[in-house]
């Protein structure tokens, strides 16, 4: 029931993820909601520019690539491909209109008034959005982020990218270097290395992918070369210059060195995103930002200021979009009153190159600080359906602790690992055994069954191998 003295119960700042679903579950459990954007269009980052457009140029490069490199005439399918880059981006534009427009008729079907235009604080319980002035009871931040700049390197989105830019490049360029060797790096490149490009990724620590499991990592890496991706690790970009539509990258060694210039038709700056709260006017409400510019939150995603809470890309954890929706979840079931939750320790990361990489819990490098652990792998290349899909490549992996059993990290470089990893993060929620996994009958032939003899090798017990 609304409290008269506000306009809103609920006002939410942000329609991405972890905005637009908090709007939609505070409504859904009875309060009057708003949801303030400003976008042109609802989705955030993740429908606008960022996990749906992205997928939507891997998946479409994938089947180009896989006409090209042979992979279809593997299986009796000849055929010739031709790029129509222009369609491809057009599918592209089109998935991204339909999911958009289908969260504005979300918005309309549970009563969630959309406010368009920039949100900052007056105070705590008032917000100016668009020049107008709206009260609400609770205010939830769910502003995001954006992409990292690197100094020395100016984005003109047309030569010098981020991975807005990346997803709209109206050519194959010859020559893409990646600043960043993280996941925007590796799928995006990925994307452009299979329509065509030469692709050369500068990472400055000595793997790519941090934050995932170390021989996971090397795996990875060592696909990724085989599919003809270029590497310099351990290397640092120390400034980009463009003339005539061409870059000149000046590299140098991490560790210092003698530096060198690399010349590229495009060049993406990938190297991590930062919470927004620029103009916010978190200042008018005395919230601080923490160091790394995030919004410190409690247990029940509280600020530090009464009736404001932060969820999503802006506070602190992993930037990922399933992240901010059960934090958006969550938050207005606090606000109702009730007890929302979001566990932390068991959220699934994925790559979507090909093959995907995922991982949820503990790496095992960390699983070992901890206590004793033991380990179980089963390759791909032993799974009868990865074999018969002509998917040999990566390998499931299983930590559990050594007395109890009990699952700490899953991690799997697979065609589909996206899809399979979301038993394991099951399986982790329930406080489930390598046991227990290992005793749960897998539908065959499926990519999953490698999880389960993963973890029936955890006691020496895989059958296929
Ligand atoms: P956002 O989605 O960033 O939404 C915040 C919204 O708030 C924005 O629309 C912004 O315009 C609005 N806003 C900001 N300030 C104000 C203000 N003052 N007033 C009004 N509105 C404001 N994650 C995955 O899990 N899977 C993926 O496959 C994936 N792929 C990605 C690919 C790319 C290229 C990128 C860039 C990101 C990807 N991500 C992916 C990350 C994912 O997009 C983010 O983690 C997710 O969008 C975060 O959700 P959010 O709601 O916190 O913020
Ligand atoms: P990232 O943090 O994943 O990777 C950035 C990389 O750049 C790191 O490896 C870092 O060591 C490197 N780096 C930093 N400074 C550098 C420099 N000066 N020179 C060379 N290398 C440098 O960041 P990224 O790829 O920009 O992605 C941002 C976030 O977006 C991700 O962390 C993730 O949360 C989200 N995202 C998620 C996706 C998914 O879930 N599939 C897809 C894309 C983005």
């Amino acid at each position: 029931m609304a409290d008269q003295s506000f306009d809103y119960d609920v006002l939410v700042i942000g329609a991405g993820p972890g905005g637009y679903v908090a709007a939609i579950r505070a409504a859904q459990l009875g309060l009057k909601t708003a949801c303030a954007e400003s976008r042109e269009t609802l989705g955030g980052t993740c429908l606008n520019v960022g996990c749906i457009p992205s997928k939507a140029m891997l998946h479409a490069s994938e089947y180009f690539d896989a006409a090209k490199n042979g992979s279809l005439a593997k299986m009796g399918i000849k055929v010739t491909p031709e790029l129509d880059l222009d369609a491809m981006h057009g599918q592209r534009r089109d998935a991204v209109k339909q999911l958009t427009g289908g969260i504005e008729f979300l918005f309309k079907k549970n009563k969630v008034t959309w406010l368009k235009g920039q949100a900052s604080f007056t105070d705590s319980h008032t917000v100016s959005v668009g020049g107008q002035s709206v009260t609400a009871k609770n205010i939830v931040i769910a502003t995001g982020s954006s992409v990292t700049p690197l100094p020395g390197v100016e984005v003109d989105q047309k030569v010098v990218v981020d991975s807005t830019g990346a997803l709209e490049l109206a050519q194959v360029p010859e020559h893409l270097v990646v600043i960043g060797g993280g996941v925007i790096g590796l799928e995006l490149g990925s994307v452009w290395r299979r329509l065509g490009s030469r692709v050369t990724v500068v990472e400055y620590l000595d793997q790519i992918l941090p934050g995932f499991d170390g021989e996971v990592r090397k795996e990875a890496n060592k696909i990724f070369k085989k599919q003809g991706m270029e590497y310099r690790l351990g290397t640092k970009v120390t400034g980009v210059t463009v003339q005539g539509g061409k870059a000149s990258v000046a590299v140098e060694p991490a560790k210092g060195g003698e530096g060198e210039t690399l010349q590229a038709d495009a060049v993406l700056v990938s190297i991590g995103r930062r919470p927004n709260t620029d103009g916010l006017g978190l200042d008018a409400i005395g919230l601080q930002v923490n160091q790394r510019g995030q919004i410190e939150v409690d247990h029940d995603f509280r600020t530090s200021v009464p009736g404001v809470w932060a969820i999503g890309d802006c506070v602190p954890g992993l930037m990922l979009a399933h992240k901010a929706e059960d934090e958006g979840i969550a938050v207005a079931e606090n606000i109702a009153g009730q007890h929302g939750i979001v566990n932390h320790d068991v959220i699934p990361s994925v790559v979507y190159t090909l093959p995907e990489i995922a991982g949820v819990g503990l790496t095992e490098e960390a699983a070992k600080q901890k206590g004793e652990i033991k380990v179980g792998k089963f390759p791909m290349l032993a799974n009868s359906r990865a074999k018969t899909n002509h998917e040999p490549d990566g390998f499931v992996k299983v930590i559990a602790d050594a007395k109890t059993d009990r699952v700490l990290g899953v991690w799997a470089i697979a065609s589909v690992a996206g899809t399979m990893i979301a038993q394991a993060a099951q399986a982790m929620e329930f406080g489930a055994t390598s046991e227990d996994i290992a005793y749960t009958c897998h539908a065959h032939p499926t990519h999953s069954e490698a999880i389960k003899e993963a973890a029936m090798s955890v006691r020496g017990k895989a059958i296929h191998v």
